[in-house]
């Protein structure tokens, strides 16, 4: 049974006013709200349980150790990942893709290739140039067509025995276009010996993931966008893969035996941990997985759908809107601009002003917009809590920006 009213009131921030009338919030791509189970197991955390993990012998350390451990075993089962440790604690996707590109050093060398696509965010798209300036490796990139879908053909000319990674985003976030990651991913394992990196920043809060049956070397997404604390994130990687690559930080944790005449690495996952990690933020992220759980993965998916069907449709009987990706399959993000309106921001501003919050600009994605000819767009995205009446408010919102700027 799926209770919206029930749904929201786990979200108190929900119910306050932003510039005197109710918040709307439709920017839960750039971040979701907490409900207040969260929020009550972060406060608990630093009121009765505080204390470094792994490390101390006494009661809180133990506990502390005992509730991050099993936070990882949920968010194991969330991905359904083969084993908890290949489930390391990152600060978010941008760390995580940072990690890979790093640690895959040296397995590149000059002329080899990394593919990504036209649709990523930076954070999938400077890490591989760094590791290219590193190497000497060179960028290849999947062209969009004018529907913003990736034109596979091109993976198919790219893939070669010189290609050692490929690495995209299962959801785009500034457009929401879903990627066909499964045919990618197949077509890679056909044709290449490379690493596949999925991005499930944008993903992972609406769908249901699978790593062993998407069969991805490495997934990362963020805790943040799905109802975790800033500052949470996860990089799955598969053992094998994992166990052969070398650490990324080095410091306390992730050593075996360290001495001045050498150091050596400690097992997974804390061979990846370096340093005190965030302890109650990944605590606080099994309990985000928990609210998902309750709340359920269909129910999700069937309310966030109805949600962008109807956004679009109404959306698009203004006069003038143009949806970007109108016609690709999507999940969770309308992006939008009126022709001939100033700039996303000026919308933005005036729905602000109405108490919606959107987010505008390049959404971190300047080739998508540089594709479409375009400084930005306004994009409004979706989680669970929203509803059908928030629509209609942001529909209202962008017709009185169209009178008020046309
Ligand atoms: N990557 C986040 C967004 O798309 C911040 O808004």
């Amino acid at each position: 049974m799926f209770d919206i009213q029930e749904i929201r009131s786990q979200f108190s921030i929900l119910d306050r006013e932003v510039n005197g009338k109710p918040l709307v919030y439709l920017d839960n791509a750039a971040t979701s709200q907490k409900p207040n189970s969260v929020l009550e197991v972060c406060h608990a955390y630093y009121t009765e349980l505080n204390a470094n993990v792994h490390r101390g012998i006494h009661t809180l350390s133990q506990l502390a150790t005992e509730e991050m451990e099993l936070s990882r075993r949920k968010i194991q089962k969330f991905i359904n990942a083969e084993h908890d440790f290949e489930v390391i604690f990152t600060k978010g996707t941008t760390e995580g893709i940072n990690l890979i590109a790093y640690i895959l050093t040296q397995k590149l060398q000059k002329d080899d290739e990394i593919i990504i696509s036209y649709l990523e965010h930076h954070s999938n798209i400077v890490p591989w140039q760094m590791l290219c300036e590193r190497t000497g490796a060179r960028l290849r990139v999947i062209p969009i067509d004018e529907n913003g879908v990736l034109q596979l053909d091109y993976l198919d000319q790219y893939l070669s025995e010189k290609t050692k990674v490929v690495s995209v985003n299962q959801v785009s976030n500034a457009l929401g276009i879903v990627n066909p990651i499964e045919k990618i991913i197949a077509k890679t394992r056909k044709n290449s010996d490379a690493y596949i990196v999925i991005d499930g920043a944008q993903s992972a809060p609406h769908f249901d993931i699978d790593v062993q049956k998407m069969d991805c070397d490495f997934f990362v997404f963020s805790g943040h966008k799905m109802y975790a604390p800033m500052g949470t994130g996860i990089l799955y990687g598969k053992r094998e893969i994992l166990e052969a690559l070398p650490p990324f930080h080095g410091g306390g944790e992730m050593i075996a035996t360290c001495s001045f005449e050498g150091t050596t690495y400690a097992g997974l996952p804390f061979k990846y941990e370096a340093g005190t990690p965030n302890v109650g933020g990944n605590i606080a992220l099994g309990a985000a997985v928990d609210f998902m759980n309750r709340v359920g993965h269909e129910n999700i998916q069937n309310h966030e759908n109805a949600l962008l069907e109807y956004a679009q449709r109404q959306l698009l009987e203004i006069e003038g809107l143009k949806v970007y990706g109108e016609k690709a399959k999507r999940t969770g993000v309308v992006s939008f601009n009126l022709e001939g309106v100033g700039i996303a921001s000026d919308v933005g501003m005036i729905l602000d002003k109405m108490g919606i919050a959107v987010r505008t600009g390049h959404h971190c994605t300047q080739p998508i917009m540089n594709f479409f000819n375009i400084a930005g767009t306004v994009r409004a995205s979706f989680a669970v809590y929203n509803t059908f009446e928030e629509i209609d408010r942001l529909v209202e919102g962008v017709k009185k920006a169209q009178r008020m700027l046309g």
